[in-house]
């Protein structure tokens, strides 16, 4: 790809792209993440002398509301760039056209939610030709949304020059070390609560990782293909034959499938329920697998020990209430002590994931932790990327 070491943005428009996508309460942000990512790229432009002109999308309107403005994130994004970010209220027509001529070199524009108009998701000839208008390049630094074929995160690729921002460039050499040209052996942790969600990834990697653990409420329906009792847990017992097709698969490729060999088992779904370890052969019938147990993390555990690499998507258990995050936070926490000692390169990402390493405060230790959700599974998925495509042919 060209980067933005390949051009001059010296009183040039610069389109950018970013997620700013980020979660409001009451109108505020309440975890500026992505904010802190695409500002060394904002910054850079900006010193540099270019025209920044943000581009985004808020939440999924149908047309314009205001609530999902993205006014109150351009403020905020201010605060985290220390520099004024001005606002348009279209991202295309006059009010966009006069906010860009009013803009200097090193200026920061952020134009209004580009879902605000129909025709971004559609990715509308005739809307990527009224943004384009607005710029003389385009840089994209929007891996999160980099599986959607959107008019600013791919169509704007095919009609300006095209460039990766510093973010997306950190993502996709994250991604290269993780499953790209790794060091192997390579693990995998997946949990989560639905097999339903994750059977292409879980495909995709028994093909490329030397060991697999499988965690969370989706370790279920594989024990419960396995002919395990898992009494009122969640499993999706349809997909027991999907679950052993997985296995199977595993075996062929030689990846090392690695489940749960015990459970925290509670009898009601609540923080602090009263929870006891079992092994699998002696779940209770009214119980509900909540956690993986002792000795299961201890598996975890020696598995990360074995590899060279890992990535991760999805905790192990129902980490949002205690103690049932046992499992995913102790193997965070040593994943976390071998990337600090330099035995492992560790790479997360997924909603939930990086939600999981806050909690154990270990975000900080891995090696690369991607703010991506949707774009990270279809990443893992082995699906080409759009807004990825679209940098690469340029
Ligand atoms: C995200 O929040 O994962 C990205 O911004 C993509 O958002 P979307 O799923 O609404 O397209």
């Amino acid at each position: 790809f060209r980067t933005l070491d390949d051009v001059d943005v010296k009183g040039k428009r610069v389109l950018l792209r970013v997620d700013l996508n980020v979660p409001m309460e009451n109108g505020r942000v309440t975890d500026a993440t992505r904010l802190e990512r695409v500002a060394p790229t904002i910054t850079e432009i900006s010193d540099k002398g270019g025209k920044v002109i943000l581009l985004a999308h808020f939440g999924r309107p149908k047309g314009r509301d205001a609530k999902d403005s993205l006014k109150p994130v351009a403020e905020a994004l201010s605060k985290v760039v220390k520099k004024p970010v001005a606002f348009a209220d279209d991202c295309i027509g006059e009010p966009a056209a006069k906010a860009v001529a009013a803009l200097g070199d090193g200026d920061i524009l952020c134009l209004e939610n580009t879902r605000f108009h129909k025709e971004e998701e559609k990715n509308d000839p005739a809307f990527v030709a009224e943004l384009a208008k607005l710029g003389d390049i385009w840089v994209s630094d929007a891996f999160s949304a980099a599986h959607r074929a959107h008019a600013s995160t791919e169509g704007l690729g095919h009609k300006l020059p095209a460039y990766a921002g510093r973010t997306m460039q950190a993502e996709l050499d994250a991604l290269e070390k993780a499953l790209g040209s790794p060091t192997k052996p390579v693990i995998a942790i997946i949990g989560g609560a639905k097999v339903s969600t994750k059977i292409d990834l879980l495909e995709n990697l028994v093909t490329k990782v030397d060991a697999l653990v499988i965690g969370g409420g989706m370790a279920n329906t594989f024990l419960h293909a396995q002919g395990v009792g898992v009494g009122k847990s969640l499993a999706e017992k349809d997909l027991a034959p999907t679950a052993l097709r997985i296995m199977e698969k595993a075996e062929a490729a030689n990846c090392a499938i690695i489940l749960p060999v015990d459970a925290t088992v509670a009898y009601h779904f609540a923080a602090n329920a009263p929870s006891h370890a079992y092994g699998l052969d002696a779940i209770p019938a009214d119980g509900m697998i909540l956690d993986v147990g002792p000795q299961s993390i201890a598996r975890v555990h020696a598995a990360i020990d074995d590899a060279a690499t890992l990535v991760w998507n999805g905790p192990l258990g129902a980490f949002e209430m205690q103690p049932f995050d046992r499992g995913t936070v102790s193997a965070a926490k040593h994943a976390a002590e071998r990337t600090k000692a330099k035995k492992l390169i560790s790479i997360a990402g997924g909603g939930d994931t990086v939600a999981a390493l806050n909690q154990a405060h270990v975000a900080g230790d891995f090696s690369y932790v991607s703010t991506a959700g949707g774009a990270f599974l279809e990443w893992m998925e082995g699906k080409p990327l759009p807004g990825v495509e679209v940098l690469r042919t340029k």
